[in-house]
């Protein structure tokens, strides 16, 4: 009985520490030690440019800092992994949006734009459809509801969506999954079409790697003019920029591909950039952190110089909480913040890229 009493009383301080963690404004209490840098955010001013991350729910609700850093210097949040299949529809007739509703408050109440990722990709699939046995028409009827009810509950508030997730395999076919199997290439054309009709405002992205200039992005660049010559309402493709795995290191590449891309009439969106330092050049890790620092500021370069490209986005912010890290460990340090929120050279690279940029150099 006791017991009970305990665990009630915890569930109810927890859930309101919660609560009050998600409504503060953390830019009221940032640290004072960010002081002399000044932020991304604040470099961008309202100037139409999304600096972007990538953003878990759990360290925002069990640790300040992470939320004070984030508002003080991104203007777009993207959720990592909150909007995927398995987390917002983890029954067939049931959709959860518990989780993604209280990111986009944290968004509102700072002031910050969502990019939605991602509403058809073969990973992150609840077991229901994984071993649903489903007919192709079922998979369709099940993608079709899915697509409108997710981008439909978030109109108006998410502006722009990965809509379909790593589409083609590395030698430019396409990538063997659920959704190819039983529907066939049409899955990429339906999702396009179903997020349009749930949400005319979205701006719809395929989100893929494939930066560079190479056998997958000259077949990604053959399936979007394919895309645009149908008319398939879709308004540009996102770079993931995976640099140090199957995406390009190359900013002269990444700039050619992008005019390409922006010559079919369509944005790039920089969506998932990290560079981890382990193959970087440089016996020292201050040398591996310099030449990293010296990509992220060539890579924004290319995006700010580009007329069609609007967000520079990275898969987190502080090497504290980043994906690589739990695969490599924590020597790949692949983000501009280190694990104690301590801006990284590559943090003052991009300062200066935007300094610059304001300055019209
Ligand atoms: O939250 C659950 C937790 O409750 C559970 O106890 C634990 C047990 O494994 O899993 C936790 O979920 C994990 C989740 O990350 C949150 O940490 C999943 O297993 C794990 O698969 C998931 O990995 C994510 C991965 O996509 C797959 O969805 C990574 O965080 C995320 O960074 C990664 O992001 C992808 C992009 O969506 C697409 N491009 C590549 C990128 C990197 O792989």
């Amino acid at each position: 009985m006791k017991r009970n009493w305990f665990l009630a009383a915890l569930a109810f301080f927890l859930s309101l520490t919660a609560v009050i963690l998600l409504s503060s404004n953390p830019l009221a209490s940032a640290p004072g030690k960010f002081a002399s840098s000044p932020s991304l955010r604040s470099l961008i001013g309202n100037r139409p440019f999304h600096i972007a991350t990538a953003v878990k729910e759990k360290p925002l609700l069990y640790d300040p800092m992470y939320g004070q850093v984030l508002a003080r210097e991104f203007n777009t949040i993207m959720p990592e992994n909150e909007f995927k299949f398995e987390n917002v529809h983890p029954e067939r007739d049931k959709y959860d949006f518990s989780t993604t509703d209280r990111l986009i408050t944290f968004a509102r109440t700072n002031g910050m734009h969502v990019r939605g990722h991602t509403l058809v990709w073969f990973h992150a699939l609840p077991r229901w459809l994984l071993e649903g046995n489903f007919s192709r028409d079922e998979l369709i009827a099940i993608l079709e509801d899915h697509v409108k009810t997710v981008v439909r509950h978030y109109r108006g508030q998410v502006y722009a969506w990965d809509v379909v997730n790593e589409v083609l395999n590395a030698d430019g076919s396409y990538r063997d999954t659920l959704w190819l199997r039983a529907i066939g290439p049409d899955y990429i054309d339906m999702a396009f079409r179903w997020a349009h009709e749930a949400d005319p405002k979205a701006l719809l992205f395929l989100n893929d790697y494939g930066e560079g200039l190479n056998a997958k992005s000259d077949n990604l660049y053959s399936l979007l003019h394919d895309l645009v010559s149908r008319s398939v309402p879709i308004n540009g493709i996102g770079f993931q920029m995976h640099v140090g795995f199957l995406s390009s290191d190359n900013p002269q590449e990444v700039a050619a591909n992008i005019k390409r891309i922006g010559d079919l009439g369509l944005e790039v969106a920089f969506t998932e950039t990290d560079i981890p330092i382990a193959k970087l050049p440089g016996k020292t890790k201050a040398e591996k952190l310099a030449a990293q620092a010296k990509l992220y500021g060539e890579l924004l370069q290319v995006c700010l110089d580009a007329p069609n490209c609007h967000t520079f986005g990275m898969w987190g912010f502080t090497d504290r909480y980043s994906w690589i890290k739990k695969f490599q460990g924590q020597d790949n340090a692949p983000l501009i913040f280190d694990a104690q929120y301590r801006p990284k050279p590559a943090h003052q690279a991009m300062v200066e890229v935007l300094q610059k940029w304001r300055r019209g150099d």
